[in-house]
């Protein structure tokens, strides 16, 4: 059977009950995060659960837990459920209360902390030969540094890549690139590895963090700098990341193929990298 966290308790999935007036169903009022379990264990577990802190912080929004409760509770989680190679989605809504957009009294209301585990492969074949994308309009807020639950322009954005054949939609704002509808996204020019720097525009990835600390320790350039969608179109290399994906090549962008069509060699270098360092 399988179990579930819900607020400070391991259940069955099946006892576990949500509110229709829960604010994360009726406000996209909350939190999340997604995090890769590698041979059972979490992988960059603490910067997960920090974010997920972090974004609540910046939503006024309390977590009733602590950092450490959090992660025994997920820890506990997987051990129940078996999980080997998978992850845990988490989320924190700000509770349930009779509908109205102002707070509930943080008194009375606590917020709402889930999760679940799940068995999900590691993407060997995408890995391997690379992905399409196309571009499109960033049509999201001005806080996409924080990770809500309100993701209704990436799932718009997500849908229309899946309807044209594609992984990914990279999203770009007048024309300066962002991000993947969920995933962070990097240019290779000339060597040099290229990614949007971390403002209020861009999640800033967990695996984008990973792969910045790699590109440092082990002499590979890269640059937090804005670039155009002309600059991506005319890229040697393009990957994109996060938790689930990985380091993803990206081999064609609105049917252009990206450099020689195959996954570059900085790609190439940093997906080795990323596989010596989840296997830590
Ligand atoms: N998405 N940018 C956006 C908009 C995202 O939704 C994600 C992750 C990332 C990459 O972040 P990280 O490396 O920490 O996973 C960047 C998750 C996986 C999701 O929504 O499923």
């Amino acid at each position: 059977m399988e179990k579930v966290i819900f607020n400070g308790e391991i259940l069955e999935r099946s006892e576990a009950v949500v509110d229709l007036e829960d604010r994360g169903y009726q406000f996209g009022d909350g939190v999340y995060e997604v995090i890769r379990v590698y041979d059972g264990k979490l992988f960059t577990g603490e910067e997960h659960v920090e974010r997920l802190f972090a974004s609540a912080g910046k939503i006024k929004l309390e977590i009733p837990f602590s950092r450490e409760e959090v992660l025994s509770l997920t820890r506990e989680l997987i051990r129940e459920n078996g999980v080997k190679l998978g992850s845990v989605y988490m989320q924190v809504t700000r509770g349930t209360a009779s509908r109205s957009h102002i707070f509930p009294d943080p008194s009375r209301t606590k917020g709402v902390f889930t999760a679940y585990s799940t068995e999900v492969p590691r993407p060997e074949k995408a890995l391997e030969n690379g992905v399409a994308a196309i571009t499109a309009d960033d049509i999201r807020w001005l806080r996409c540094d924080i990770k809500s639950l309100n993701l209704l322009p990436n799932v718009l954005a997500k849908q229309e890549a899946a309807d044209q054949g594609c992984y990914e939609a990279i999203l770009h704002r007048s024309g300066t690139v962002t991000e993947g509808s969920s995933s962070n996204v990097y240019i290779v020019k000339d060597e040099k590895v290229i990614t949007h720097p971390a403002t209020n525009l861009i999640l800033n990835g967990i695996t984008r963090q990973v792969v910045l600390k790699l590109c440092a320790e082990n002499n590979i350039l890269f640059a937090e700098e804005e670039y155009r969608v002309e600059e991506l179109l005319q890229a040697d290399e393009i990957f994109i990341t996060s938790t689930t994906s990985e380091i993803m090549p990206v081999v064609k962008v609105d049917g252009i193929q990206v450099g020689d069509g195959k996954p570059g060699s900085v790609t190439r270098r940093l997906q080795a990298l990323f596989q010596e360092e989840m296997s830590k």
